[in-house]
């Protein structure tokens, strides 16, 4: 998968790219990340990306030619399945969603900053909004690594136990159910007989069991879907 971001501070991304499962993932070539500084196509002395808004009020938006002439100049070598903008009122970000987006070639996800970007980009270009949650972050940087981690590990070949995305929280709606470690006592607290039984059958229905009475417990809605 080929993941380009669009970003105005590309300086803030690279240190997650370059560690743990998302650097596994590129190094194993099943994950190739570009950021590109938006400031690239920014215009004047001081590479201007931003402006005041119309109708006035605080706060800077990214410009429209900067940013279209970069997903124009991407667009011209890169066919993307989705031109993806984060940003607070898109939709919010589900598991299911990042399973489907796993699934895609090449994607491009553009991080705004400030008050957000030209709303015309959003109508010419941009072909879904997502949002990672119910806060307002300084920039879509945080987001748009949130969503290439969230899909980065479902690539098939870059977790090394295949099966361990597929027992995640949220696959099949369900939370995951607690893991224990060595020791089998610690602070006075053992670890579930069952888990020791060597019993496969048996500790998939625990499991099950466990990951029912959490998510009943703490996230009844994730049921009712
Ligand atoms: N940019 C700022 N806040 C955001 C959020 N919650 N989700 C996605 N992008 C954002």
């Amino acid at each position: 998968m080929r993941i380009d971001v669009i970003s105005c501070v590309p300086e803030l991304m690279q240190s997650f790219l370059s560690h743990s499962i998302l650097k596994r993932a590129q190094d194993k070539g099943l994950l190739e990340v570009n950021v590109h500084d938006l400031r690239e196509f920014g215009t004047g002395n001081y590479r201007q990306i931003d402006d005041y808004q119309y109708g006035g009020g605080a706060g800077m938006v990214l410009k429209a030619e900067p940013l279209g002439q970069m997903i124009d100049k991407l667009q011209a070598v890169v066919q993307y399945d989705e031109i993806i903008y984060l940003t607070p009122d898109g939709k919010t970000l589900k598991q299911g969603e990042a399973n489907r987006l796993s699934l895609s070639q090449n994607l491009l996800l553009i991080a705004g900053h400030y008050k957000g970007i030209d709303e015309r980009i959003r109508q010419l270009y941009v072909t879904s909004e997502m949002s990672i949650g119910d806060y307002v972050l300084s920039g879509g940087e945080t987001a748009a690594i949130v969503l290439i981690d969230a899909l980065g590990r479902l690539i098939p070949g870059v977790l090394n136990d295949e099966t361990s995305a597929l027992t995640d929280s949220f696959q099949d709606n369900l939370l995951a159910p607690p893991v224990y470690t060595r020791p089998e006592e610690y602070k006075g607290l053992s670890v579930p007989k069952i888990l020791l039984s060597g019993h496969e059958a048996k500790i998939h229905e625990w499991r099950h069991e466990e990951a029912v009475k959490r998510t009943k417990d703490r996230r009844p809605d994730l049921l009712d879907d």
